[in-house]
């Protein structure tokens, strides 16, 4: 059976059940801003968890079945091995009140069974924990299918939520033989009957609270390149028809990186400094470095394995972030023969340790690793946090609403240090579709007048219809013009700065007046007459020494 056959075989055994099929989303997801990508097939149902009644309405029954693209990269370390990928398709089954724990496991078994001929080697339930009881209905259905080896878990089948908060429950997997004789686990079943109001960390900490859903919701999701290893008898993911037999370690991760790349692109991500872009940006520059060839070959492959599905990368957006990348290691070469510090090859040059030790091993000569990482150890102390900065600073929701707010935010940063105290310095913020929020320091609380000032501020500011313009610059002018940045975090060589000028007002100097600068991932408006009217709704205290302003365009 060849991937396509799979693929459509479950999508049709589903759909003769009354199931719906829905093509797989964007992975970049909509309307949930704490998410970086779709990393799971229940992403873009995730709503109607919670209003089930919605699901009817958009699809015309309460149960839907997809192939879902997606991106995960908490895995990243282990890609290279036989089963672990950054792209991965996930195969899966919904229900939004349409059936419960019973349907969902007996269409399971019948699928794995009878329709892929697979043989069950155990399944595991959730052994209950706080409010959550222990899954004996799970348990009796698995028995009554005849499955002998039931096994009771813990943490490990409790899943979700994905992002700030969502439904999430307890779970059944299934696990089968692979060609190496190894238990893996192919599919798992979750039953969302709880909210969380928190992250799953939360969760975790006993800091977020779980509350029963009206209705119970069905998600499952069965990792696509396992399976398709298990039915083809393979052994390693790699070997099956999505895939190109690669050996090496080095080959696996050029692989899994230039496929994740190439379908990121065609969702619309382009490699940049901050966000998705960065995230890419790593994949693709990856790539590169364990690759010995260009990787158009590879690109090419892949695309012929998704002709027909999907339309990837018709820009050529690798092959320009590729030739860069080769830029910067080219000069980093050159600064290795002059002899330059290993540390200051990867800060200045971006130039991978990696490569240092590599270079330095073909010459017969030695790399002192310990004063590297000495050094990187003060570096990152001296920037916080490192890899959380690294991700943050672009925004993750590009709803035009949004990103009108995104540029206000600008506005009021500007306007609090304009009206009220120049010293003010950014530490938090947030944007949704609905409001911005910002947490500033600030030793006094906001009197009326200084908010209806600011107010009067950024609204003349609007009205002014003034140009924002992005510049890529590196970080060192950047940091030179005394632009804004985030406290704490870490910024690339090569950064963007928004600015917004006011060339009508005082003409104080010829390049005229900048009020707002600001390192930024974006997006941001062209002009800030599109944004409407700015209101502030809420200014309080969060801590000592923190304001947070809640704010809205109307
Ligand atoms: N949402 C569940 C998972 O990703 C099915 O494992």
């Amino acid at each position: 059976m060849d991937s396509h056959t799979v693929r459509q075989k479950f999508l049709k055994f589903f759909k003769d059940k009354g199931h719906k099929i829905v093509p797989s989303s964007s992975l970049v997801p909509e309307g949930d801003i704490s998410v970086l990508f779709t990393t799971a097939g229940m992403q873009q149902f995730k709503g109607y968890y919670t209003a089930p009644e919605n699901a009817l309405r958009d699809f015309g029954t309460k149960n839907v079945v997809s192939v879902e693209k997606c991106v995960r990269t908490g895995d990243i370390d282990e890609v290279g091995d036989d089963t672990h990928h950054t792209f991965l398709e996930m195969l899966g089954n919904f229900s939004f009140g349409g059936y419960g724990r019973r349907e969902a496991i007996e269409y399971a078994h019948e699928f794995m069974t009878k329709e892929l001929g697979l043989e069950i080697s155990y399944v595991t339930y959730y052994k209950g924990e706080g409010v959550v009881l222990k899954d004996e209905e799970s348990k009796k259905i698995w028995e009554e299918l005849g499955i002998k080896d039931i096994r009771e878990d813990g943490a490990d089948v409790f899943w979700g939520p994905t992002g700030d908060e969502g439904p999430c429950g307890p779970t059944t997997e299934i696990y089968c033989k692979n060609a190496n004789g190894d238990d893996v686990e192919i599919w798992n079943i979750v039953f969302n009957e709880y909210f969380c109001d928190g992250s799953r960390e939360k969760l975790d900490q006993g800091v977020a609270t779980l509350k029963k859903l009206d209705t119970l919701g069905i998600d499952t999701g069965m990792g696509f390149e396992r399976l398709l290893a298990t039915v083809q008898n393979k052994k390693n993911n790699y070997e099956t028809d999505v895939f190109n037999s690669e050996k090496t370690r080095e080959e696996r991760i050029v692989a899994d990186h230039v496929k994740a790349s190439l379908f990121l692109i065609s969702d619309g991500v382009m490699p940049s400094n901050t966000g998705r872009g960065y995230v890419l940006r790593r994949l693709i520059r990856r790539a590169v470095r364990f690759s010995k060839t260009p990787l158009a070959k590879k690109v090419e492959k892949i695309k012929k394995i998704y002709e027909g599905v999907y339309a990837l990368d018709d820009r050529g957006e690798i092959q320009k972030e590729e030739n860069k990348f080769r830029e910067t290691l080219e000069k980093g070469m050159k600064e290795f023969k002059k002899g330059t510090d290993p540390f200051v090859l990867f800060t200045t040059y971006g130039f991978p340790l990696e490569l240092t030790l590599e270079l330095a091993k073909e010459r017969g000569t030695s790399v002192d690793v310990e004063d590297f990482n000495k050094k990187l150890a003060e570096h990152q102390k001296l920037s916080q946090t490192a890899s959380a900065g690294m991700f943050k600073g672009g925004l993750a929701n590009h709803e035009p609403q949004t990103i009108k707010l995104h540029t206000a935010h600008h506005l009021l940063l500007a306007g609090l240090q304009a009206v009220v105290d120049k010293n003010i310095k950014q530490r938090g913020s947030n944007i949704t579709e609905e409001r911005l929020r910002i947490d500033f320091l600030c030793d006094h609380k906001l009197e009326d007048v200084e908010k209806k000032k600011v107010e009067d501020w950024v609204n003349d500011k609007i009205s002014r219809g003034l140009d924002v313009v992005r510049r890529e610059m590196p970080l060192a002018e950047a940091e030179k013009l005394g632009a804004e940045m985030e406290f704490g975090a870490k910024y690339p060589e090569t950064v963007s700065v928004y600015f917004i000028e006011d060339p009508a007002k005082d003409g104080a100097s010829k390049n005229g007046n900048i009020i707002s600068k600001e390192f930024c991932g974006g997006p941001h408006v062209k002009n800030t007459s599109e944004l409407g009217v700015f209101k502030i709704q809420k200014e309080e205290a969060v801590a000592s020494g923190i304001r947070r302003i809640k704010a809205v365009l109307t």
